[in-house]
């Protein structure tokens, strides 16, 4: 039985965040696929990690024999959150850009999961996983626009994903979501009816075939 870590880090709810109707797409598939699969849900807009703090940090290059209580209560989170990457058998996470880059929650989360010498690094034990980011963003960075050098969500988290987790990374990209509700992108809305329906589609095709490929 497959299990999916889904993370969200839209601020907005369901129903008013562009990412999470996608993660919810891919969910709703991988669901009907999976109706005996499990899918752990973490909401960090809802239920955000801790910053990384000294003791957490410093209990990442201990030996866990070594921990001083301090330690040891700080390890347990990040413990937590590398035994939900270790246990999923895909990943989804919704990354909408603020800022230009990741929400702060998402990056308070990597910071508490990348524990070199067990999630990351040469061995890591996530290696080869596939992950799925859903990367909303109000306006567009696609290669050619004027905007693409400002771009620091897929570089950065194809960087750390695959970099640093060694997962497979593939991106889901619904683009210019600001265009109904900004009068000045007004022509630009049917080209963000298209990317929406389009990250949509990109969601069900990938959790079937994601589905398909674990049952090989
Ligand atoms: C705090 C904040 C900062 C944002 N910064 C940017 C930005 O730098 N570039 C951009 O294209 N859109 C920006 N947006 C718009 C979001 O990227 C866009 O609405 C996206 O679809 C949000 O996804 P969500 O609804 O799942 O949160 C920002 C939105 C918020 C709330």
């Amino acid at each position: 039985m497959a299990t999916l870590l889904l993370i969200d880090s839209s601020v907005f709810p369901e129903g008013g965040s562009a990412s999470r109707s996608v993660t919810s797409a891919f969910r709703k598939t991988w669901e009907e696929q999976h109706p005996d699969g499990t899918v752990i849900h973490r909401d960090l807009g809802a239920d955000p990690v801790p910053h990384l703090d000294g003791v957490g940090a410093s209990a990442g290059f201990a030996d866990p024999a070594t921990h001083t209580p301090e330690q040891q209560a700080a390890f347990a989170l990040r413990t937590r959150l590398a035994e939900e990457l270790e246990r999923a058998d895909a990943i989804v996470i919704g990354a909408p850009m603020y800022n230009f880059t990741i929400p702060s929650t998402l990056k308070a989360w990597l910071d508490q999961a990348i524990i070199m010498g067990r999630t990351a690094g040469e061995n890591s034990s996530l290696k080869g996983k596939p992950v799925t980011v859903v990367a909303s963003r109000g306006g567009s960075y696609a290669p050619g626009t004027p905007r693409e050098p400002f771009e620091y969500v897929q570089n950065y988290l194809e960087a750390v994903l695959n970099g640093a987790f060694g997962l497979e990374v593939d991106f889901i990209v619904p683009e210019l979501t600001m265009a109904p509700a900004n009068p000045a992108m007004a022509e630009l809305v049917p080209l963000y009816e298209t990317s929406r329906d389009r990250a949509h589609e990109e969601a069900a095709a990938r959790a079937k075939a994601l589905v398909e490929r674990l049952a090989a």
